[in-house]
């Protein structure tokens, strides 16, 4: 294979730069020619190429977000608009494209998969919702921004001995909320794998303001039902119920503008590599991703056909220690 090109596309992760700058860099290795694509799908369907070369991708590694920017692209999700990529692929003599992505992303890299094209992806996305790999770029980066929040957060809850109600995203995964409230001490966690009645939510808060807590924190996943918004409405007819008054903090967007940490611009490096790997050892169609600490390719029809859960266990302990 001669000419590769790499997009990234769907929500941006930290390290998405270091994924691009790995498939360069390893690609040329291979003596191969490498494209970036701008926009994600959307450059694809709209032939927006530029030739990467070593000093291209210089001083990117320490950057969050995606120097080849990222989109979402419903175009693509269309017959017509994946016969325009393809057709787009082929005119630019390209052979093989790295897709840098989430569940979405992957989605798209199979499409073109099933129709002959040679496409690897990488496992990118803060949501860390992705089966075929245990741990995606982002993720850890994404976590530590939220951890800090919720350390400031505590901080102004134990000065005014308040109840914070702290949203963090995820869609439809509770993943970031989990790891959040075990790593951040938060006295109840709040995902959409498991229902949460919130009368039992209200006598968490209450029974630790009743322990002489001078705070309590919840921490819940956007995509849970009783995200914030619908938390804190639940509560507004009766907050002294709860002993605290009541805070809502809705992170947003924060969460995936950090600067890569160690782990997600190691994690991404490797996976760049492996991506390339995938090429040269003839064998595309899959998506590369870190599974038991060992970087591991999964057929793109398996990632796409399963959904990644959450360890039970891990679930049980943030209930443990939310003592
Ligand atoms: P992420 O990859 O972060 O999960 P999205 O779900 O927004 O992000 O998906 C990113 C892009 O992937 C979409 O805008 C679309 O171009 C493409 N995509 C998503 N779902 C599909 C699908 N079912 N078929 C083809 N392409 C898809
Ligand atoms: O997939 C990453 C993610 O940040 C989700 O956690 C969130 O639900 C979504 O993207 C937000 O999308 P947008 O950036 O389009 O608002």
């Amino acid at each position: 294979m001669k000419r590769i090109a790499v997009l990234t596309s769907g929500g941006d992760a930290p390290g998405m730069n270091a994924a691009i700058r790995s498939v360069v860099r390893v690609g040329i290795e291979a003596k191969m020619d490498v494209y970036g694509v701008n926009r994600g799908y959307a450059g694809l369907v709209g032939g927006s190429f530029i030739q990467l070369r070593a000093r291209d991708v210089s001083g990117i590694l320490e950057k969050g977000g995606s120097f080849l920017q990222s989109a979402r692209c419903p175009e693509f999700k269309t017959e017509e608009g994946q016969m325009k990529a393809l057709h787009v692929l082929r005119e630019n003599g390209i052979e093989g494209l790295v897709v840098i992505g989430g569940n979405g992303s992957q989605t798209g890299s199979y499409a073109l998969s099933k129709r002959g094209f040679p496409v690897v992806g990488i496992a990118s996305t803060i949501d860390n919702d992705l089966y075929g790999s245990d741990i995606t770029i982002g993720v850890d980066t994404a976590l530590n921004v939220i951890l800090e929040a919720v350390d400031r957060l505590k901080i102004t809850a134990s000065s005014h001995e308040r109840a914070f109600v702290i949203e963090v995203m995820g869609r439809d995964c509770g993943y970031l909320a989990l790891m959040a409230g075990i790593a951040g001490g938060a006295e109840a966690v709040i995902i959409p794998e498991v229902e949460t009645d919130p009368e039992l939510v209200a006598e968490e808060i209450r029974s630790a303001y009743e322990r002489g807590k001078n705070h309590a924190l919840v921490v819940v996943a956007e995509g849970a039902k009783y995200n914030a918004t619908r938390l804190a409405s639940y509560f507004s007819d009766n907050h002294e119920r709860l002993g605290f008054e009541l805070r809502v903090t809705i992170l947003g967007h924060v969460q995936r503008g950090g600067t890569p940490s160690a782990f997600d611009r190691i994690l991404a490096s490797r996976l760049g590599e492996a991506a390339v790997n995938a090429f040269v050892e003839g064998e595309p169609g899959v998506l590369v991703g870190l599974v038991n600490d060992q970087i591991a390719r999964t057929p793109l029809d398996v990632v796409n056909s399963r959904k990644k859960s959450l360890d039970p266990r891990v679930v049980n302990l943030a209930r443990v220690l939310a003592k």
